[in-house]
């Protein structure tokens, strides 16, 4: 197991920076392009539209956002946060070749952004949550900073829930994948420790019953955790 603690702000910063350079072309190579179809099926659930303004927390290298800005367009505008310099860099080279696009990318922390509250008609937050030091408090701010009404699509790793149907199926094929798969792909990448992170930060991560909770105690109006690719991935689809 890495000795990067999952929950540990600093330690996910450290993180992300180090794997910023590799993580689009690893994040292809591992899900085989899936995290694309994932990603689209966050944005339909948002259904972005012409003059909107929308926020991708934990934005990473950007690709939600790059996918959200032309959606918007005109008149609106898309804010990328991410606490992570290195994947904010990558992100800021993409969206400079595309610079009809109204993106603004910012460094902050998804646990206190600072930003007014109720300023987004819709968010997206993708493999971000469970690498949160409290996932509560994520979704707290996540709603604080949407409007009545908006929709927000958060996208992770499905944690398999021990009491449904096919759970221990689904648990024993995401221990394959992360240890034979994902680690030693990420090892030819100069980044074993890194990767090895994804099985602990998924072992505290809360089910998907149980998200649907937090969001609820956050004062989402409606939540709804959705399984996606066979229940390997989960989506929150919220509306505040
Ligand atoms: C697995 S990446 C996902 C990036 C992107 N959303 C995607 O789907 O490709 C998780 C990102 O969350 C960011 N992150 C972790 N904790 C954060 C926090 N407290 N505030 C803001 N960003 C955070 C990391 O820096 C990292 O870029």
């Amino acid at each position: 197991m890495g000795s990067f603690k999952p929950g540990d702000p600093a330690a996910v910063e450290v993180l992300f920076d180090q794997i910023a350079p590799s993580y689009d072309l690893l994040n292809d190579l591992l899900s085989l392009g899936l995290h694309r179809v994932w990603k689209r099926q966050a944005v339909a659930w948002l259904q972005p539209r012409p003059g909107q303004k929308l926020l991708d927390l934990c934005c990473g290298t950007g690709d939600l956002a790059l996918v959200l800005a032309p959606k918007v367009r005109p008149g609106g505008a898309v804010l990328g946060i991410d606490a992570a310099g290195a994947p904010l860099q990558v992100a800021a080279g993409r969206s400079a070749r595309q610079s009809w696009l109204n993106i603004q990318w910012q460094q902050g922390d998804a646990l206190a952004t600072g930003l007014p509250a109720a300023s987004f008609d819709g968010a997206v937050m993708a493999y971000g949550l469970r690498n949160l030091a409290d996932p509560g408090q994520g979704l707290g701010e996540l709603r604080r900073l949407l409007k009545p009404g908006a929709r927000a699509a958060v996208l992770d790793f499905n944690r398999p829930d021990p009491g449904r149907q096919g759970a221990e199926l689904t648990a024993s094929f995401q221990r394959f994948y992360l240890r034979r798969l994902v680690v030693p792909a990420a090892e030819r990448f100069g980044a074993r420790e890194n990767y090895a992170y994804l099985e602990a930060s998924l072992e505290r991560f809360p089910t998907g019953a149980a998200q649907q909770h937090l969001a609820e105690a956050a004062g989402f109006s409606r939540s709804q955790h959705r399984l996606l690719a066979g229940g390997q991935m989960g989506l929150l689809e919220l509306v505040a």
